[in-house]
């Protein structure tokens, strides 16, 4: 199904749903006229399961989610269905594979219901015995993520237009994942494999905060210092928007004197962070020192003294691994491997030789987003990396042994299957994109 086609019947479906909650109180149940939607709901559904295992539905800041695709400018009948899942409260709902119209004439049912939230649709899909729907209880981490690139775009925007950002969206999304952070700092370094290349800068913001936070909290620092390192690292190059445009987007090399230019954007940006409400002072000092090499080189100049704490350290080693591994007008992508490579190779001149040892050992031999080999020949991506001889602790099998691409991806836990990595295997030859599968 090509994602036109996807899309199309994401929406068709959202609109059946929105009608079929309208339609919920005119028709008895198992009326004709009430039926053929929701016959037709489920068709495409099965259509959709196809693209991913489950449908889920959400609205996110007033953009509503169906599956994979976003609709930033609802038509009517989908502002009604936001509406109505905003009434509830609900994160998101999930549809299941093998949801049948019976099912879907139930949902719509209990959300045409005023009033009530999760817990009683949950109850409500329980009594009629509706296994293939969800109620979401928890934001997933990717849409917390989601949240931050919108929450980074729009400080990126305020600032355009003159004003003082507003923190509060940024706070509270790290917040969130500076809690995940601490129980498993491994799972976020796998939501920064998530790449869209059209808006490079918020999603590079949002992945070095992500990287800060997970390290940070391997380090064994405190919730606080993770949440400070994972503001730094959001707002790390937010004095990009006070640089000549031109400057910033030329592709080739920069003359002296536009380098200079654009080594002000760690001093600009730390004036933008002190002016932010509720943003600790060391996060404006990580976001100053986020240039400034372990060796007292790099710049801003008059910094390189300063004694700098270890939010920009910390910054210094994410900013270098996400620049890496994203692919960029001027330079290939590199595989998560040899992005720690250069990483180890940057140690003690560059980059804090005890951070870059705790981002080792958090990325293990082969990081999480590696595509690999196994010893029983199939490909896998990695999504626990492992620093045990095997090479990796849980894997999504993409082809199988005899070369056979897999439509459903198998997780694998290799501690259990007995199974090694061999080798790493270069993504582009096998025409892969590691990303959807995180
Ligand atoms: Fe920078
Ligand atoms: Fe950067």
């Amino acid at each position: 199904m090509s994602s036109d086609e996807g899309l199309h019947n994401a929406h068709r479906l959202a609109t059946l749903l929105s009608g079929g909650i309208r339609g919920g109180g005119y028709y008895p149940p198992g009326h004709p006229a009430s039926r053929q939607p929701f016959i037709e709901m489920a068709q495409l559904a099965s259509l959709l399961h196809r693209e991913e295992g489950e449908i889920r539905v959400a609205v996110v800041d007033g953009v509503l989610a169906v599956g994979e695709h976003l609709f930033f400018a609802p038509t009517p009948p989908l502002q009604e269905l936001c509406r109505r899942l905003e009434e509830k409260e609900l994160l998101g709902i999930n549809i299941k594979k093998g949801v049948s119209a019976d099912d879907l004439t139930v949902l719509a049912k209990l959300l045409g219901q005023p009033g009530g939230g999760a817990e009683q649709l949950r109850e409500g899909l329980k009594e009629a015995s509706v296994a293939t729907i969800e109620v979401r209880e928890e934001e997933t981490l990717s849409q917390t993520y989601a949240e931050a690139v919108g929450a980074i775009a729009e400080i990126f925007n305020e600032i355009g237009n003159g004003r003082i950002p507003n923190s509060r969206k940024m706070i509270t999304v790290v917040t969130s994942l500076a809690a995940t952070a601490v129980k498993e700092p491994a799972t976020l370094i796998g939501l920064t494999m998530i790449k869209q290349y059209d808006n490079y800068t918020f999603q590079h913001s949002v992945n070095v905060g992500v990287l800060a936070m997970a390290i940070s909290a391997s380090m064994g620092l405190s919730p606080h210092e993770v949440e400070v390192a994972g503001m730094a690292g959001f707002l790390h190059d937010v004095g990009k928007t006070g640089i000549n445009k031109m400057i910033l987007n030329k592709p080739g090399k920069l003359s002296n004197e536009e380098f200079r230019e654009m080594q002000r954007h760690s001093e600009l940006g730390a004036e933008i962070v002190r002016q932010m409400e509720g943003v600790p002072e060391q996060v404006a000092e990580g976001v100053l020192g986020h240039h400034v090499r372990h060796d007292r080189t790099g710049y801003p100049e008059w910094a390189r003294p300063l004694p700098l704490g270890v939010a920009s350290a910390i910054v210094a080693v994410a900013d270098c691994y996400d620049a890496t591994t994203t692919l960029r007008a001027y330079q290939p992508p590199l595989a998560p491997k040899q992005a720690v490579e250069r990483i180890r190779s940057m140690t003690g001149t560059g980059l804090d030789p005890e951070i870059v040892d705790r981002f080792l050992e958090l990325t293990g031999k082969f990081p999480t987003g590696s595509l690999v080999r196994l010893d029983s020949n199939e490909i896998a991506v990695v999504m626990t990396p492992s620093r045990e001889e095997r090479g990796a602790s849980v894997v999504k099998v993409l082809i199988d042994s005899d070369g056979k691409p897999l439509a459903d991806p198998l997780v694998k836990n290799l501690a259990l299957t007995g199974e090694s990595v061999v080798d790493l295997v270069d993504p582009l030859l096998k025409g892969i994109d590691v990303s959807a599968y995180f």
